[in-house]
């Protein structure tokens, strides 16, 4: 292994070249004006696995953006690897806030900073660069290697879920590795072996079937927006807790053990609300801020359309209001149930002056690969070896749809080695990579190989 790993050292600065030509392609998978740079993408990443010396790499295309597959099978008796990951990015907006512009990747104290650095195209590449040093150095793996690389998991995954069940035979492995994650903390090697889910719908609600005058009729017919923020309020109660009836029902509770792993991390409530400016943290009664996180679910609202948002006044009462709210979900709650349990509850509560309907715009299952799993007890040893010191196991508060769908289909363990940080602005401005962390993402991953084919 001391090749490969000198390897890896010594071509670091040619990966970051590369990872920047990546970068720079504008793959915003929720824009329809960056159709063509979304394909454009694809063939970027077909490229890269052809170059690296996969014997067959294919662009599938969908109803929406195109899947890349990438295979080389040429360790007979060993394990397969499924590497999974997304090209797509998300929109960049508010771009004012942006130190440099997110197309153009740009270095700073050791740190790569562009859209999609972090989410996913940093994380992905280094999949890429650790199949090319073994190839470099021995001519081939230790393992069979097939990678899936989609250009929809921002929007949900949906074309990829069609392409799976269709396509079974051809991404058939032993194990998923997915780079889409976060460490515990810089410099911590960590492994994720638990996900939420989603439930995200829109809700849109009618009062009188025009704007009116908000003197001439303010107080004689319901104002939808004044009776959106108290349904969307009386959604929680005062401890924090989900109204909707049935909503817990499938909840599985922290074991004692987990709730003792999650203590030894030693979470700072204190650090984390002065880094996001809050005078205190909130959330359920009765759990720790990791539980309320990783292992409990919550219900937010991401935004509120609707009435005069112009500057100055109009005095008005909106017609017409939406709501957009999400629901992270935890094992073993159903994502469509809970889209169904809410929509029964919210048209009960909705009183008869307005008129409302709900769309479920995407979900996601939350999943979950146990600690003790073999492929994790393997990628953990990777890890230490990568980073000179033990892996840390935790849970994720975010969702990457299809996991569940590969663990379902493929019958396969998911392995969550993210090399990102929550701190590094995903989906935010100045979204950004810690190059260090690259770098031992695609030693990581090199040992992962190793390990696989030594205990199999
Ligand atoms: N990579 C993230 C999910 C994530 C973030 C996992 C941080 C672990 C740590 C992924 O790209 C993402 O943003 N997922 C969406 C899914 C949604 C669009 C269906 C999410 O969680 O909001
Ligand atoms: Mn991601
Ligand atoms: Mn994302």
């Amino acid at each position: 292994m001391k090749e490969i790993i000198n390897h890896i050292q010594n071509n670091k600065q040619t990966y970051i070249e590369e990872l920047k030509d990546f970068l720079r392609i504008p793959s915003i998978s929720t824009l329809s004006e960056n159709k063509k740079d979304v394909a454009g993408c694809a063939e970027f990443v077909s490229e890269n696995l052809k170059k690296i010396g996969l014997n067959r790499v294919e662009i599938f295309k969908t109803e929406g953006h195109p899947i890349v597959y990438g295979e080389w099978l040429g360790a007979p008796g060993k394990p397969t690897i499924l590497v999974y990951g997304h090209y797509d990015v998300q929109p960049v907006d508010p771009i004012e806030l942006w130190n440099s512009p997110p197309f153009e990747p740009t270095i700073k104290n050791g740190k790569i900073f562009a859209r999609g650095a972090t989410d996913d195209k940093g994380q992905v590449f280094m999949h890429f660069k650790s199949v090319e040093a073994f190839f470099k150095n021995e001519g081939s793996l230790p393992v069979n290697i097939k990678y899936i690389i989609e250009g929809e998991e921002e929007i949900g995954s949906e074309n990829l879920n069609v392409f799976l069940k269709n396509n079974t035979d051809l991404l058939k492995c032993d194990v998923v590795l997915i780079s889409d994650s976060s460490l515990y903390g810089p410099g911590i090697p960590t492994l994720t072996y638990a996900l939420r889910g989603l439930a995200y719908l829109e809700v849109e609600m009618i009062g009188p079937n025009r704007d009116l005058h908000s003197g001439s009729f303010g107080g004689s017919v319901a104002n939808p927006i004044n009776k959106m923020a108290q349904l969307i309020s009386e959604l929680q109660d005062k401890n924090g807790r989900i109204t909707i009836p049935g909503f817990y029902d499938d909840v599985i509770k922290l074991t004692k053990k987990e709730k003792e792993n999650f203590k030894a991390l030693k979470f700072s409530d204190k650090n984390f609300a002065k880094d996001l400016g809050v005078g205190q943290l909130e959330g359920e009664k009765g759990f720790t801020t990791l539980e309320r996180l990783w292992a409990r679910p919550t219900l937010d609202c991401n935004g509120i359309i609707g009435g005069f948002t112009g500057k100055g006044a109009k005095t008005v009462i909106p017609s017409k209001v939406t709501a957009k709210i999400s629901m992270r979900l935890v094992p073993d709650q159903n994502p469509n149930k809970i889209a169904k349990l809410f929509e029964r509850h919210l048209k009960k509560i909705a009183p008869k002056s307005v008129k409302i309907k709900v769309i479920n715009l995407h979900g996601a299952y939350p999943s979950l690969t146990a600690v003790d799993n073999p492929a994790n007890v393997a990628a953990a040893k990777a890890m230490s070896r990568a980073f000179g010191k033990e892996t840390v196991f935790m849970r994720e508060g975010g969702s990457i749809p299809i996991v569940t769908e590969f663990s379902k289909r493929l019958k396969s363990p998911v392995v969550l080695m993210g090399l990102g940080l929550n701190s590094e602005n995903l989906h935010s401005p100045n979204e950004h990579f810690d190059l260090n962390h690259f770098e031992l993402g695609i030693i990581s991953s090199a040992y992962f190989m190793r390990e696989l084919s030594d205990v199999n």
